[in-house]
């Protein structure tokens, strides 16, 4: 019985969309496809379909667990060239010395939580910063994409730095033999804290065994390859062999014919499914005021505060500002002309999930003895996180917007504040 009212939860939910997809791409293996010979400028194209549609366009990242290719001269190219709700397509060409099998596990997830960026096929290999738009994203992994070498190379990808709008990767660079590594292209995935169980970097010299892992609901497992000491003396041969059971994994990181070729990788739990749910700041409680100022042209029309930050806007524009996680709960400081002939409206979010009395409300006419109105609201959320927010401050109106990043990116008016006329 509950097994049947589960499934009919299921379905009443009456959407047939999917938010994450995997697999694994043979597209680009010579074994599965003879016609794959990878050298001397071939391309290919593969469009892989989703197991069902998507409700958005998904985010795609790959990793791969599986190379077969010779020595220098040596490089592939290998890039998404477009992701639609129901399919994507990769595109790879080589250009010298043969490819003979990349085996990719691809991941297609629709959640803001996690966030890919892509450095495609980087010439000049260096170090590289890419803007993040969830300022809750503060922890992520490299995976690389593509490679091209002209001799011995040992190098190793990472993130160097992360904040709340930037992401920056470092690449090592060994003495005579950086200058072999003529372009590399990788992913880098951020998240918020619940995004990846990052399971730690192992540096391998010759063969390598996991031992058992436990296995995590609602996680993919990924071995994120971000390094190579390679010395271009046999083929770069790397695979993974797993066994698993109902409740571990394990693999070896192993080699055949020839040795293993040196490497880094991180051992990564990516969460397809979150407990954590972000929403928009809620005032809880605010305090006003209403006074008299002798000299009403001194005051600017807004002064808007951000308490804890001493962040302060007088002036008429549009402003972005991320507010730390310590500042909870949050505090603002609102002070507004109140001219005379003029009244105030002002709204603050007050629950988000509530079918009425959603916000604070409040109207003030303005007279010359109460020409100055202060609102000082106090926000608060069911965790501390950052907060992104738009500030729209305009000759008689501002407005706060909270961009929040869940599962989808919504905007939420926390603060909406009107001078008209009475
Ligand atoms: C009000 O302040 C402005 C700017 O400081 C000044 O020019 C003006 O004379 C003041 N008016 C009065 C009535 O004090």
């Amino acid at each position: 019985m509950a097994k049947f009212t589960l499934l009919v939860t299921i379905l009443s939910f009456g959407s047939c969309y999917i938010y994450y997809d995997t697999g694994i791409l043979q597209d680009f293996d010579y074994i599965a496809y003879s016609s794959f010979n990878c050298k001397n400028g071939y391309s290919k194209i593969a469009t892989t379909t989703f197991s069902n549609q998507f409700e958005q366009i998904p985010q795609i990242f790959f990793t791969n667990e599986y190379f077969d290719q010779e020595i220098a001269e040596l490089g592939f190219k290998l890039a998404i060239t477009s992701i639609t709700k129901t399919s994507f397509t990769l595109e790879i060409s080589c250009n010298l010395n043969r490819v003979y099998t990349l085996k990719l596990k691809w991941f297609a997830i629709d959640d803001q939580r996690i966030q890919v960026l892509s450095n495609f096929n980087m010439e000049n290999p260096d170090d590289k910063t890419f803007q993040i738009k969830n300022p809750n994203a503060q922890t992520g992994f490299v995976v690389i994409t593509s490679i091209r070498y002209t001799g011995k190379i040992d190098f190793l990808l990472s993130i160097s730095k992360i904040t709340t709008n930037s992401v920056t990767v470092s690449i090592t660079k060994e003495a005579g033999k950086f200058t072999n590594l003529k372009q590399i292209g990788y992913f880098v995935v951020v998240g918020v804290e619940e995004a990846f169980i990052n399971l730690g970097l192992k540096t391998t010299t010759g063969g390598f065994s996991s031992g058992a892992l436990a296995i995590q609901p609602n996680r993919w497992f990924a071995i994120a390859l971000q390094g190579l000491n390679y010395p271009n003396v046999n083929n770069l041969r790397i695979k993974s062999i797993y066994s698993n059971t109902a409740t571990t994994i394990s693999y070896t990181w192993q080699t055949w014919d020839q040795t293993e070729t040196p490497n880094s990788h991180s051992q990564i739990w990516i969460a397809y499914q979150f407990t954590k749910i972000f929403k928009p700041l809620e005032c809880f409680t605010i305090r006003t005021s209403r006074k008299q100022v002798k000299n009403l042209t001194i005051p600017p029309t807004f002064y808007l505060e951000f308490v804890q930050s001493n962040q302060i806007y007088t002036s008429n524009g549009n402003y972005v500002y991320y507010v730390d996680k310590s500042n909870a709960p949050f505090k603002l400081g609102i002070q507004i002309k109140c001219e005379n002939g003029k009244k105030i409206k002002a709204e603050f979010n007050k629950c988000n999930s509530c079918s009425s009395q959603k916000t604070h409300s409040f109207s003030y006419n303005c007279f010359t003895q109460m020409n100055y109105v202060g609102f000082f609201p106090v926000f608060q959320q069911a965790f501390p996180q950052y907060n992104h927010l738009k500030i729209n401050m305009q000759s008689s109106s501002l407005e706060i917007i909270n961009v929040v990043y869940d599962q989808a990116v919504t905007e939420k008016t926390i603060v909406n504040i009107q001078i008209l006329n009475q």
